[in-house]
């Protein structure tokens, strides 16, 4: 007798649940899906132990027939796809056929649907993928499934969870996020004390992340939109001989780009707070994460980054959602039109913006970025490689320790959970008790009540607007007007007033806005990074023969380093020439730049450069290192802090400043000019 064998089904689906399913979070995401796939426009999540013991989400959504509640636990099982060619096109979040018989083969899940047209719904439960009981029940339309003892035919995964807080953590910022790529939708979280999220429809995003996050967080961020005709359809055109003359030409569709960027004074220790959604469907991305870092490129630091919500649309041919089995990741067709859309929408977008930091902000968002938006411990995707532990363990960076411990309270994304507290829903009599749901007593009659409005749970002090529907409510409608018109900009720099300088370091100016105070050494900075920039494009660099060459001293692997990156610095303005092994003679140098500041130039920008690997996109690499070279030059011959300023060159400087495309951050992230505005000092002497 041979030795292979085919597995039995129930084995195959715990394999596959070993790839989808691997904490209660990854439960919710592929329930919640199946939900907005259903149509569903009010989904809720009830979980009890962090989604341990039981995850229920109802919705009102399409429902299923008998025959399809049944087939729905079968393997490859779906309504979304018939044929290979249309998996070229998904419009649907689901498409392999798998979640439902995963996550019943290692749980208890009791199914209740009706599709609102038969005369019964199905109420079905089914315990490690069998079936245990298929009855007929009287059920509103739509859809709820229980999945109670996650994991309780598997101990060794059960193992993996983490604590209950954790877990719930996962969840909420899954609801959360899916709750912001769906505004018109009413989206519920409840734990078994209190509600987590409840974000009743909106008609706009600015207004969920209002409701979900509340109006300091909206202050802080900015809208972008942006749309481009796609030139071609992604997929390869078929050869001319093969094509139908009578064929209609195909309409490749539009690539659309809207959601909301910081300020540059907000800064992440990580890419905890990116997140991006394509067609609506949460996702990682390393392309378009490295978007948005090329976007923020020399406007924060290069160890941070900012908090990014990106909706990416665009036609489902475009994207191959098919290449991961959680669907986490996709391949896009046009890989760089995609990358540089992103990237340069987002960069436009900061160029026109020019975001002022207010005075009060900047000093609670000062230099140590904090860690996450998330809660503790959570990303959006369950198993994300960029979930990071927080806080960090000492020991793996001591920096990042200091800065998160001192920087952990403000400003999170994600409403932070009260400490959890033991208890139980109140209609689940006995945690999982699929005997007892058949009892309309026992919970039907909540179940019942869902969707009544008059049944809704009371707000829960974590979510800041819960319960607000802020179309409808002045307050949160004021709210918004007010974080919308907040947003100073940095237009009318050019016309301030310089009234003279703080400790011959700081502009003070006035304008129309209020009093602003501006660094005087790193607005010059960015005037020079920009003007040396542009010079550098069209090789007009202005440099100067030094009286004396001026010998420079490199250690063995500094000479290395040197020679990969002479060529740039010549371009640059410099003039150099070996003088002995270790020794460099520099005859001319960029305009500005001498003596001392000259010297500490160049060793900055060998060590800066020291860690660039022979990576293989050079493109890139030149790119960061003229970045490089250019901040450097710029820092090194910018005017000083303690250096006296007459009024002429004040001017001087704010007018120049304001050219530049971001008055806001000097080419290292720290801010330029700060503002405290009108309001802000009528507020504090108490005249508003
Ligand atoms: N909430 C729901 N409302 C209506 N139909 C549903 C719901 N959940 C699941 N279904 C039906 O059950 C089928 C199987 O669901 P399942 O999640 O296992 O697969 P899928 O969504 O098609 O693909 P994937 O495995 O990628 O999620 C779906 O195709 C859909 O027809
Ligand atoms: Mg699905």
């Amino acid at each position: 007798m041979g030795r292979i064998r085919i597995l039995p089904d129930q084995v195959a689906n715990q394999i596959a649940a070993g790839e989808v399913v691997d904490r209660p979070a990854s439960v919710v995401k592929e329930l919640l899906e199946n939900s907005l796939d259903a149509g569903a426009n009010r989904i809720r999540v009830e979980v009890e132990a962090g989604g341990r013991r039981l995850i229920r989400i109802a919705d009102d959504g399409h429902g299923m027939n008998r025959d399809d509640a049944l087939l729905a636990f079968e393997r490859h099982a779906t309504s979304k796809l018939r044929t290979a060619d249309d998996l070229l096109s998904i419009a649907t979040l689901g498409f392999r056929g798998e979640a439902l018989p995963s996550i019943a083969s290692v749980a208890r899940v009791t199914l209740e649907t009706a599709t609102g047209d038969e005369a019964a719904g199905t109420r079905l439960e089914i315990a490690g993928g069998k079936i245990l009981h298929v009855d007929d029940a009287a059920l509103p339309r739509g859809t709820t499934i229980a999945v109670g003892d996650l994991f309780f035919n598997t101990p060794a995964r059960r193992k993996f969870l983490r604590a209950e807080a954790t877990e719930l953590a996962h969840v909420t910022a899954l609801v959360t996020h899916y709750a912001l790529a769906h505004p018109e939708k009413h989206f519920e979280l409840l734990s078994a004390t209190h509600t987590v999220v409840s974000a009743p429809p909106v008609t706009r995003t600015a207004e969920r992340i209002y409701q979900i996050f509340g109006k300091d967080t909206l202050a802080q961020l900015l809208p972008v939109a942006a749309e481009i005709p796609l030139a071609h359809a992604g997929l390869p055109e078929p050869p001319p001989w093969k094509k139908d003359p009578d064929e209609p030409v195909r309409d490749p569709g539009n690539l659309r780009l809207t959601g909301f960027y910081s300020k540059p004074e907000l800064q992440k220790l990580n890419r905890n707070s990116i997140y991006i959604f394509v067609n609506k469907r949460l996702i990682r991305d390393r392309l378009l994460m490295h978007a948005i870092t090329e976007a923020y490129r020399n406007v924060i630091p290069p160890t941070s980054f900012p908090v990014v919500l990106l909706f990416l649309e665009m036609p489902p041919g475009e994207v191959d959602v098919n290449v991961h089995p959680a669907k986490t990741e996709v391949r896009f067709r046009q890989q760089s039109l995609i990358h540089d859309f992103v990237r340069d929408s987002l960069r436009t977008a900061l160029i026109k913006a020019r975001p002022a930091a207010g005075f009060l902000a900047a000093l609670d968002n000062a230099p140590a970025a904090s860690p996450s938006l998330m809660p503790p411990a959570t990303s959006p995707l369950p198993g994300s490689p960029e979930s990071e532990p927080f806080p960090p363990q000492p020991d793996s960076d001591p920096d990042a320790f200091q800065a998160v411990r001192r920087d952990a309270e403000p400003f999170e994304l994600t409403p932070r959970l009260p400490a959890p507290v033991p208890g139980k829903l109140p209609f689940a009599a006995n945690g999982f008790n699929p005997g007892g749901w058949g009892d309309r007593q026992a919970w039907g009659e909540a179940a019942a009540a869902l969707f009544q409005p008059a049944s809704l749970p009371p707000a829960g002090d974590c979510s800041p607007a819960a319960g607000d529907a802020a179309g409808t409510n002045p307050v949160a409608e004021t709210a918004l007007v007010e974080a919308e018109q907040a947003a100073a900009n940095l237009n009318h720099l050019g016309s301030l007033r310089p009234l003279g300088q703080l400790r011959e370091s700081f502009i003070l100016a006035t304008g129309e806005d209020g009093l602003w105070i501006i660094d005087q050494h790193v607005a010059h900075e960015r005037v020079l990074f920009e003007k040396i920039l542009r010079d550098r494009q069209i090789e007009k660099v202005q440099r100067q023969r030094l009286l004396m060459p001026m010998l420079v001293e490199l250690k063995p692997w500094q000479m290395v380093v040197f020679a990969r990156i002479a060529e740039e610095l010549e371009r640059n303005g410099f003039e150099v020439e070996p003088f002995g092994p270790q020794t460099l003679a520099v005859k001319a140098a960029p305009v500005g730049l001498e003596g001392t500041a000259l010297e500490r130039m160049l060793a900055e920008v060998i060590e800066q450069s020291s860690a660039d690997s022979d990576e293989p996109k050079q493109n890139e690499d030149l790119a960061a290192l003229r970045g490089r070279i250019a901040a450097s030059i710029a820092c090194h011959s910018a005017i000083k802090v303690n250096t006296p300023l007459d009024p002429v060159r004040m001017e001087w400087l704010l007018l120049e400043l304001a050219k530049t495309s971001h008055p806001t951050s000097c080419p290292h992230g720290r801010p330029i000019a700060l503002l405290y505005s009108w309001k802000e000092i009528q507020r504090a002497f108490h005249r508003i």
